[in-house]
Parts: C-alpha cells; structure tokens; sequence
C-alpha cells in the first residue's frame, strides 16, 4: 500500500498547512482550506514511471548527457517563432508563439475559448500536427463544433484523456507541433488524492504537462477557467508556472471579445486582438476604433445629441485607440446609505470621483445613489475615463445631454487637476478617423514636456484643454447648451 498523507491547501492562493485553519495565513480568505490526499509513492509501473524513465532517456538523448549546454550549441530552429494563423494572436503573443512555451488562456465558461483554440487548428492543420485534448467534451462534440467551423482535420488529433500522464505520453508518442490541454481543471494527476480541478490537481497536472512541452520543445496552449471572483482557479500558482499569460473577455450577451496579455515572457503586454462572435465562430476585428459604440457611431456623424448620463471617452488598450461609451444614472436615494454601483469601472474610483466632484464642483451627492455603467461590458480600469464618468454623472444629475461628436480624455487629481495620459496622439488621430469634432483632453498633454507631439492645427478636431475637473466641466455641458440658458444656469448656478 502506498503511504497516504494529507494536507491543507488554500483553494485561493495555493498557501499549504499540515493541520486546518478557518482563515489562509498567506491570502487572508476565510474558509479556503481543503483537506487533499498526496500518495507520497507512485506504485509500480505506473504511467508515471514509465515517463520518468522515458524522460531521463530523452534528457540524454538531447544532451549527450543531462549537464549543461553551450549557448551556441542550441539551435536555432528550437526556438523560432512560428504562427498560429490568426495574424492578431500572433501579435499579442509577441509575433507568433515560442516552441517549448507554454501559454495560459484563461477566460470565464463559455466565452469562447475552445472555439478560438479550434480556429487556431483550422489554421495551422496545413502546416503542423495539433494534439487537441479535450477533458470536457468527448471527440464527437468536439467533431461536431470542428465541422461547423469547417475544419477537415487531417493533422488534429483529439484526445479525450483526463489521466495527465497518459496524456503526456501519448505527447512523447505522437510529438504533434501544439499542444492544447481544455481545460487544466478538468484534467487529473493520479498521484494526487483531491478532485480535479482543486489547486494540488491544477499545480500538478500542468507541471506535468509544461515538463512535457519542454524537453520536447513543443508548444502548448493550456485552457483555464476563470472563478466567479475573477481569479484564475488553481489561481496565482499556475500564472507563474507558465510563460504566457492571456486572458479572454468579453460580454456573453454581446458579440465582442477581447484577448489580452497579462503576462509574456516572450513579449510585450501591450498589444490586444478584438473579436467578433457570430454563428460562424470567432471573426478578427481591424479598425476597431469604434467597435465599442456600435450604433452610436452613427450618432457622432450625424452630430446628435447624447442622452443625459452619457459620454464618451477614449483610451489606449495596447496600441489600440479605443471610444467607449460611460453611462451614469444618479436619483436621490431611499436608502439610508445611498448606493454606488459600478459596472465595468472600479469601485473605489468610483467613489474618488464622486468625492472630487461633490468638493471641488459642489454637486451634492450625499442623499442620491450612483450607478456607473460601461456600455459593452468592458472592464474599464483606465484612470483615462476619470473625465468621461464625471461627465456622466454630473449630465445625469442636472439632465444634461452632450454632442455625441465631442469626446473628452483625462484622469482627475484629488484637488481636482486633470492629469495627462498616455498615447494621446494616437487617441487623436483615431477620433478624426472616426469623425469625432471636439476633443476636451488634459492641457498638460499639449506641452512640449509631455513629450508628443499634437500638432494642433492639422487637426480636423476642435482640441480644447483643459486644467481642471471645473474648467473641463464647464466646456463639456455649459458651453455646449443650444438656445438660451436658464436664469439660474446664468448665475452660474450649475455647480451648485
Ligand atoms: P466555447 O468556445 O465553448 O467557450 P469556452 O470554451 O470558453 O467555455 O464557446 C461557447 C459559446 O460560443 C457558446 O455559447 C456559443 C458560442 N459560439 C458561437 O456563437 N458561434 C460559434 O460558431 C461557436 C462555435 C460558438
Ligand atoms: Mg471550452
């Protein structure tokens, strides 16, 4: 009988203690401990050893020996880039994915992680062999998704294995050119006594697998759900395991997704590839500018009004110049405390905002709640909005509109300053692009020490500065009010 222990492992943070705790000593998370069996020996002829052994063969092989190897004995071709097809992933992934890397893609359920992994093997079965094991689904669903996004499959080969061992010699087997594992969670260690999916299986099963990839200098992309708190399952542990972190998002209810690089160590975290979902799986979006405003791009160039609550801003994702669409809702409250609601935008940012605003403009939000919204779904933690959702606050609570031809850029300081933000030229240039009139954009941005250089008189847009949270204000809603003001908006009354 193999000898059993068990131990307690922090389902949030990976934090192991030999006896239980009602409260992680390492993360603070309460009631995150989990009792999980560790066989300590493998019994005999077990995959694993079988592995280990055909590991230390393939080490020799390689090496001559398992001792160091000189720098300019490593090959060239171990470790070239190559493409995955989809120019846009490529780019995020530093211009195509490293051999013997292995990428994290971590997204929530149903967002369409599997369906990008398949057209990622649509594209690539010309060109290399693609081990796809799917532990979710068996190979007759995975055909019938593969044939609706038209894939032949000649060099895909599906593996329904959850052993990871297995799955790991049937790698060593088969030596395809990728691998993908969908998902971590749902494949096991058999050493391992806790359920799939728990932070031991997750830990092991993909040091298994990242083993794997390495000494045969394969690629692999390893599926990960995301938990309904925001952090990858089996969470922080598996984000420094691997060299690539990419996280897909989106709005399940809504067409657009996005994919971003959190972590490369191959490249740099600044690019991002949008796409669109529709009955034929995943499309890349170019000129994605407006993608966001949607039907509201009709409304820029049409120079329409905005509804009270509503302004745009813009902000660079990666090197993407994106216009968003912030809406706010402010009504007094019948609560005790009045509420802030944040959707797609921080909290705590939220209320720095609403703090700013009722000091230095004095808008009395003391008895009204604040609803913020991102229209999209996009999570929004740019300080670049800062601007754009007082705009929205501050229109909802007077019953204000704006043009929708106006957008306005720019963080808010604690006394009420408007900072400069990053990438403003290419903001600008895309708003023109766009159709966009007039930009309310920090004045900060417009001096030589900011380093860009705004040439203001190429501008087809209307560029006004702007100092502080008052001055912007005023320039956005005061002057922008067709027909004759009312007597107390005269007397200035507008702030309060
Ligand atoms: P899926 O790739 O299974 O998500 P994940 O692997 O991240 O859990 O995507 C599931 C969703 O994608 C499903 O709700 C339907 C949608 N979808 C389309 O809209 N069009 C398509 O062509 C495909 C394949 C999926
Ligand atoms: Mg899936």
């Amino acid at each position: 009988m193999p000898k059993l222990k068990s131990k307690w492992v922090c389902q949030q943070c990976g934090f192991q203690s030999p006896a239980f705790l009602g409260r992680c000593t390492d993360c603070g998370s309460w009631n995150s401990l989990v009792e999980e069996i560790i066989r300590e020996t493998a019994p005999n002829g077990r995959p694993g050893e079988r592995l280990a052994a055909q590991r230390a063969e393939k080490q020799g092989a390689i090496n001559g020996s398992s001792g160091p190897v000189a720098l300019k004995d490593v090959k060239k071709e171990d470790y070239e880039r190559f493409s995955l097809g989809l120019s846009s992933v490529d780019e995020v992934l530093g211009g195509g994915i490293v051999p013997g890397s292995v990428v994290l893609l971590a997204g929530d359920p149903g967002i369409g992680k599997s369906t990008l992994l398949l057209q990622i093997a649509k594209s690539l079965e010309a060109k290399r062999s693609l081990l796809y094991v799917s532990a979710e689904e068996s190979a007759a669903q995975v055909g019938l998704r593969a044939s609706r996004l038209g894939i032949a499959g000649d060099q895909l080969y599906i593996d329904t294995q959850q052993d990871v061992l297995l799955v790991c010699e049937h790698i060593q087997a088969k030596l395809p050119g990728l691998i993908i594992i969908d998902s971590i969670q749902a494949v096991y260690h058999p050493d391992i006594g806790s359920a799939p999916g728990s932070v031991s299986q997750v830990r092991q099963a993909a040091e298994e697998i990242i083993n794997c990839a390495r000494l045969n200098n394969i690629a692999a992309v390893i599926v990960g759900h995301i938990n309904k708190e925001g952090v990858i399952a089996g969470p922080k542990v598996l984000e420094h395991m691997v060299d690539v972190v990419l996280q897909f998002e989106g709005d399940k209810s809504r067409q657009f997704r996005i994919l971003r690089a959190l972590k490369n160590r191959f490249g740099s975290t600044s690019e991002i590839a949008l796409f669109s979902m529709n009955e034929t799986g995943l499309n890349e979006v170019n000129q994605a500018g407006a993608f966001f405003l949607g039907d509201h791009l009709s409304k820029v160039n049409n120079g329409e009004q905005l509804g009270a609550g509503t302004a745009i801003v813009a902000y660079n994702e990666g090197n993407q110049a994106l216009f968003l669409e912030v809406q706010a809702l402010v009504g007094p409250t019948v609560y005790s405390s009045p509420r802030r609601v944040a959707n797609g935008w921080d909290y705590n940012r939220l209320l720095q905002i609403i703090a700013v605003l009722e000091k230095k403009i004095g808008l009395s939000l003391a008895r009204h709640d604040v609803y913020v919204n991102v229209v999209g779904g996009l999570d929004f933690n740019n300080p670049a909005g800062d601007l754009g959702v007082s705009t929205a606050i501050t229109t909802s609570f007077y019953e204000k509109s704006v043009p929708a031809n106006l957008f306005m850029v720019g963080e808010i300081g604690l006394t009420g300053e408007i900072r400069p933000v990053a990438g403003l030229a290419k903001i600008l240039k895309e708003a023109s692009r766009l159709g966009f009139k007039q930009a309310v954009i920090p004045t900060s941005n417009l001096k030589e020490s900011a380093g860009e250089n705004i040439n203001l008189s190429a501008s087809k847009l209307e560029i006004n500065g702007v100092e502080s949270l008052q001055e912007a204000l005023n320039k956005i809603i005061v002057e922008q009010q067709t027909g004759t003001p009312k007597q107390s908006e005269k007397q200035g009354a507008l702030y309060g």
